[in-house]
């Protein structure tokens, strides 16, 4: 079975956590340590933060539900946060999400069968001046075009298959 993080990283987070007053700083990082390690964060994930950090897991919960790059669910190896604010809104974001979903054959939230893509919406990535803009893991692809999108997804697909 998977493990959820080696030993050594967890005990890291331990040290860190004596040392520190405000404990609930580390929980980002942690979690996307477990997530970087496991794929998402599970239950088994979200204890295991409490435990090791010496929070609640409330307060895990909590700031895995205020920021939506934290996975709580299975995704695909590559997860593609697609923008759906408004600069991305009106400078075409809505024919970028338009295109990923007929090219991937999934809809926004969905993930194709090969395991390799997720589509999820998103609220503004911060790069309103280089709209549309998609996160792809924590990349971010900006002045995206429908070429530039088939030209992402197929060099991703290539790395996969090297
Ligand atoms: S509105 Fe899309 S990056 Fe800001």
């Amino acid at each position: 079975m998977k493990i959820l993080l080696p030993k050594k990283q967890i005990e890291a987070f331990r040290t860190k956590a004596e040392k520190t007053e405000h404990r609930r700083e580390l929980v980002v990082d942690f979690m996307r340590e477990i997530q970087d390690h496991y794929g998402w964060v599970p239950d088994e994930g979200v204890e295991l933060v409490a435990e090791t950090l010496g929070v609640t897991t409330i307060d895990v919960e909590e700031v895995a539900t205020f920021y939506d790059k934290i996975y709580r669910q299975p995704v695909g190896r590559y997860p593609i946060h697609i923008c759906d604010s408004i600069c991305c809104w009106t400078r075409g974001g809505e024919q970028i999400a338009a295109h990923l979903q007929e090219l991937l054959g999934i809809e926004l939230g969905g993930t194709t069968e090969d395991g390799l893509f997720t589509l999820l919406p998103t609220c503004c990535l911060g790069g309103c001046g280089r709209a549309p803009s998609i996160m792809i893991g924590r990349k971010f692809h900006g002045n995206l075009t429908v070429e530039a999108i088939d030209q992402l997804i197929d060099q991703l697909r290539k790395e996969v298959a090297r």
